[in-house]
């Protein structure tokens, strides 16, 4: 039997470690992370930023990336891996960031930008690249700790719109960040375990998924996401879901509905005022095409108004499905045992 996601004891009884309550902090959260000290980088009006991070934390990067793409003209990259890639040169501003500070793929990114001599700053809270601040006479951003690293998305997002509006890169300003702000306090009302079921579109969508494997897609502003989507339903719910983006999709994925057989697919099409006309054509028409092989097709539509509350406002609606979804499985969203294996196994 799955669960009532209106049950309240019974989400207290899975959900024992209250990542409910974390979810519902998150607005909270975001204005903590706000209000966090950033240390001026050394380098001014870099030709390059380069977010060294890995998981959770990366996704404060890919969430900046998304800003950026549209009002910032150098690029943005976020760099997942060891090392550094070969465009990063004289001129590039590295931010590292590791909630942890353990991660060996963010310490290598830093001992190589040491190696290049270039600029970095870390944002973290603790452990192996905060020891390199310490060394290094490294930038540092304090974030608190305890927490998930997924779960701590406010306190990793906001301080990087402060480093790069600290090194001269356009950042959102005053009355972006207090909309977006507004649209996460009423999604955290809208969201929560107590809204039930009819007017709460989190756990509507995590029903959906019930039987079925999710296909998240974007378009251009909601392709992040859709990636984010997918990552918190394997890492909360501990669910596969495949993630992509428009137009592309529709040059290749999209033959893979054409075969009967995909009824245990769902299709969740994040939509965004900013995506534009040709855009909402070719969703239209994806999902003329997909609906009849789908399980279900469900459109959402990102809240708020700004590029910042609509990119946040998605992640966080996210965050929710992946929560209940997990309920409905009886799963535990807080521990993540193989990524825990996995480290230890590889720790030096
Ligand atoms: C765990 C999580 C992971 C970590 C990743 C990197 O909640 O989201 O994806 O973020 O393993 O670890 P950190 O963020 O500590 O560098």
């Amino acid at each position: 039997m799955r669960m009532d996601l209106d049950d309240a004891s019974a989400l207290a009884r899975v959900d024992a470690h209250a990542v409910r309550e974390v979810l519902g902090d998150f607005p909270a959260q975001c204005r903590q992370g706000r209000a966090v000290a950033v240390p001026p980088p050394r380098v001014k009006s870099p030709r390059m930023l380069v977010v060294a991070a890995m998981g959770g934390s990366a996704a404060s990067g890919d969430l900046l990336a998304a800003w950026a793409a549209e009002q910032v003209d150098v690029p943005v990259l976020v760099h997942r891996g060891y090392g550094l890639p070969a465009t990063a040169t004289a001129g590039t501003l590295i931010v590292a960031s590791s909630y942890s500070g353990d991660t060996e793929e963010v310490v290598s990114a830093v001992t190589e930008a040491l190696r290049r001599r270039l600029e970095v700053v870390v944002v973290t809270t603790g452990g192996r690249l905060a020891g390199l601040a310490g060394e290094r006479g490294l930038p540092r951003v304090v974030l608190p700790g305890g927490l998930m690293p997924r779960m701590a998305l406010g306190h990793l997002f906001f301080p990087l719109l402060g480093v790069a509006a600290a090194a001269g890169l356009p950042a959102p300003g005053a009355a972006e960040v207090e909309e977006a702000l507004a649209t996460l306090d009423d999604l955290a009302a809208r969201l929560g375990p107590a809204t039930p079921t009819p007017d709460n579109e989190a756990k509507q969508i995590a029903l959906l998924l019930d039987e079925a494997l999710p296909a998240i897609y974007g378009g251009p502003s909601s392709q992040t996401a859709a990636y984010r989507w997918k990552t918190d339903l394997a890492e909360n719910a501990k669910l596969f879901a495949l993630a992509g983006a428009l137009p592309e999709v529709t040059h290749n994925e999209i033959e893979a509905w054409g075969h009967a057989g995909q009824r245990s697919v769902a299709a969740l099409l994040l939509r965004d005022a900013g995506e534009g006309p040709a855009l909402a054509r070719r969703f239209e028409a994806l999902r003329a095409l997909i609906a009849p092989a789908a399980a279900a097709v469900r459109e959402v539509r990102a809240p708020g108004h700004g590029r910042l509350a609509r990119l946040l406002g998605l992640v966080y609606l996210g965050q929710w499905v992946s929560f209940y979804a997990a309920m409905r499985r009886g799963v535990d969203p807080w521990p993540i045992p193989l990524i825990d294996a996995l480290k230890r196994r590889l720790a030096p």
